[in-house]
């Protein structure tokens, strides 16, 4: 039945062949698999394309976050443009870190000013995507890895983010992104 399958379809991997037969089988329950996905996705991908924002209004989209409800040192997770966002508003004491750090030898140099909005230098705005590979880093929510330099951990491949989002250790090209944003109030942002 299994051989069946198998000449049915492309062949499997020499290196399974070499052993007891049961990598052989999970090939075959991966191959058919992969068939009834890709069957299962072209029945449901117009209806999701349908229902999805266009290109044009999803770049042009913004995300209001209240900021005035974030206590120094905690963050929030939201979603701007279908991605993840970080707002954290810094303590005294991380915005003292990070300042003191502005000199510090970096892979991608930016001071805190340079990151934050003049007069708001306690609010952090970042997306929420590691630099190297896309994963969503932790150290947003309450109880989470910040990594050594207090800021976010990308668990994936070990990128360590200081309290300003700067990249300080690890295989992350860049600071974590600060987006496009303003104060529309005392207390709100309009990020995009
Ligand atoms: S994706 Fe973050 S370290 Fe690789």
């Amino acid at each position: 039945m299994a051989s069946t399958g198998a000449s049915a379809g492309a062949t499997p991997p020499e290196a399974a062949d070499s052993e007891d037969g049961v990598r052989r089988r999970d090939w075959i329950h991966v191959a058919a698999l992969g068939t009834a996905g890709v069957g299962g996705a072209a029945v449901l991908l117009p209806a999701i394309s349908q229902m999805a924002p266009s290109k044009d209004v999803l770049a042009e989209s913004t995300t209001d976050v209240d900021v005035g409800a974030i206590q120094p040192g905690q963050s929030i997770k939201a979603v701007f443009r279908k991605q993840p966002l970080f707002v954290k508003r810094l303590t005294p004491e991380e915005v003292a870190e990070a300042k003191a750090d502005d000199a510090a030898n970096m892979r991608d140099p930016q001071t805190l000013a340079e990151r934050t909005s003049e007069g708001n230098e306690d609010i952090l705005v970042t997306m929420g995507v590691c630099t190297h590979l896309g994963c969503v880093p932790l150290g947003a929510a309450e109880g989470e890895n910040k990594g050594e330099f207090g800021g976010y951990f990308c668990p994936c491949h070990g990128s360590h983010y200081d309290v300003a989002g700067r990249i300080r250790k690890g295989p992350a090209p860049t600071n974590l992104e600060v987006p496009e944003y303003s104060f529309t109030s005392e207390s709100t942002i309009r990020v995009g």
